[in-house]
């Protein structure tokens, strides 16, 4: 399935993190002003409470509770939505402010008597309005008389109508928070992926003819950093890769061109007028040797085309490493004693490889050191097993040393050191090169170094292990 965009995924995220944020705060925000109303008319019920206990404390006889009566009545004037019970001994009313509705429940109640607490209020609806009120015990000073009972009540429905109110409001903006929210997410984010697009514009305008563009790594945000990074030293890599490519097609072509256009030479001045059959023969020797080397040149590139592509049938058997080195030995040894070079092998071991593949491997570099190795000069092939545990060839020689800026690129194919020296060999830069593909074909590495007359390349491939 798909992943969901980036962008829509944000919103969401964002969306989901406001409701829930918007919605504590709203639930907090409505309970705290209805806590607070509570508490306003639990304030107002006491201080009435306050003010009958007091006028009740003054009644010493009969003929004092209807002046109680009088004085509350006076003391509650204008108070509207306030009304006021007071009950003697088994229920009789000794004092009633108005019609007042209160509930059984709250007459049945047990008063409650010095303090009185928001847990004390009671809320009941009757005839369409809603009352918040209380029972609590008032003493008067009369001698044998149980407390009365002081029931107070307040009409709330000012405040309901003003806390459904609020809360309509209230949740008006939370639903409006939250769109706001969802929308700012989304453009948030779309913002915040316009480098995303900026990468995506870079790559639709990379072709073959323009490898040459990068993204600007200051203006990608941190979190894109290593991406665009990555995507770079792709691109890096690519341009090289297609630099070596184009390349190689240019000296390929360069390459073919001067022997076909030295055989036709050839050919057109023997053709340009009658000769002997001795001349004939000679001009064809000529030709031979000509062809030769093409057809070296093409049958390299076809098993360095093969191994690009992993095609080279590789045995996998112990080969015995000094072996072959001194085999080529006996090999070269005409040309070496010709050149007065000396060979030398110290160590030996076994590797695991194709012994056909490592002859070749090491013939190239065998004949590369005796080009470059002078008169009276000496190469040394060492055989060693790394602490990796892999084996070490080392062919070394004395001779001039290739100056660093060309080690990287012996290995490519058609590079030569000095390409005006190369008429007067038959080499066409491909050795070290074939040599590379199949060190790496063994999975093995190859590596150069060249400083104070002595270059030295070191093969290492993966060595028998031992049963
Ligand atoms: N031992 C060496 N000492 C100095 N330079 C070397 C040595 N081996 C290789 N080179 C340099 O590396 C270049 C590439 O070597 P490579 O074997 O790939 O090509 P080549 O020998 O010129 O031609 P080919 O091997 O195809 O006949 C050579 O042209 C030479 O300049
Ligand atoms: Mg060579």
């Amino acid at each position: 399935m798909r992943i969901a965009s980036i962008t829509v995924r944000l919103a969401l995220f964002f969306s989901t993190a406001s409701l829930l944020v918007l919605l504590a705060i709203g639930y907090l925000i409505g309970n705290a002003v209805g806590r607070h109303f509570e508490e306003q008319d639990l304030h107002e019920l006491h201080a009435k409470l306050v003010l009958i206990r007091h006028v009740l404390a003054t009644v010493r006889s009969q003929g004092d509770l209807d002046e109680a009566g009088r004085r509350l009545n006076e003391a509650l004037i204008g108070h509207h939505g306030l009304s006021i019970t007071v009950l003697g001994p088994h229920r009789r009313v000794l004092f009633a402010s108005r019609e007042a509705a209160f509930p059984d429940n709250l007459l049945e109640s047990r008063p409650s008597d010095e303090h009185i607490r928001t847990t004390d209020l009671v809320v009941w609806s009757k005839g369409g309005e809603t009352y918040r009120g209380i029972a609590a015990a008032a003493f008067t000073s009369m001698q044998d008389m149980p407390p009365a009972t002081a029931l107070l009540a307040l009409n709330i429905g000012h405040h309901l109508e003003f806390m459904s109110a609020f809360r309509k409001s209230l949740w008006l903006a939370i639903v409006s928070g939250i769109l706001l929210t969802v929308l700012l997410g989304w453009i948030a984010a779309r913002r915040g992926l316009l480098p995303l697009r900026d990468m995506v514009q870079v790559a639709h305008g990379i072709s073959a003819s323009r490898l040459d563009r990068r993204l600007q790594l200051d203006e990608v945000p941190t979190e894109l950093l290593d991406l665009a990074t990555a995507f770079n030293q792709m691109l890096d890599r690519l341009q090289d890769s297609f630099k070596r490519l184009s390349d190689f097609s240019s000296d390929l072509a360069h390459e073919l061109r001067t022997p076909i256009s030295n055989l036709m030479t050839e050919s057109q001045v023997v053709l340009s007028r009658a000769r002997s059959a001795d001349e004939y023969r000679e001009v064809l020797y000529s030709n031979l040797e000509e062809y030769d080397r093409l057809a070296r040149m093409i049958s390299d590139m076809l098993f360095l085309a093969k191994a690009d592509h992993g095609l080279i049938a590789l045995r996998s058997e112990p080969v015995d490493l000094a072996k072959e080195v001194r085999q080529l030995f006996e090999f070269y040894e005409a040309l070496s004693d010709e050149q007065g070079v000396r060979l030398a092998l110290e160590g030996e071991g076994m590797a695991n490889g194709d012994d056909l593949m490592l002859r070749r491997a090491l013939s190239n570099l065998l004949s590369n050191a005796l080009r470059h190795t002078p008169r009276e000069g000496a190469i040394t092939v060492s055989i060693s097993r790394a602490s990796t545990g892999e084996m070490l060839i080392a062919v070394e020689n004395t001779g001039q040393t290739i100056s660093p800026e060309h080690l990287p690129r012996l290995f490519d194919r058609f590079y030569q050191v000095d390409p005006s020296r190369h008429r007067t060999h038959e080499g066409a830069g491909l050795g070290l090169a074939i040599t590379k593909s199949i060190i790496d074909a063994h999975g093995g590495k190859i590596s150069v170094t060249s400083e104070n007359g002595l270059t030295r390349f070191v093969m290492a491939i993966p060595a028998v292990t031992p049963p």
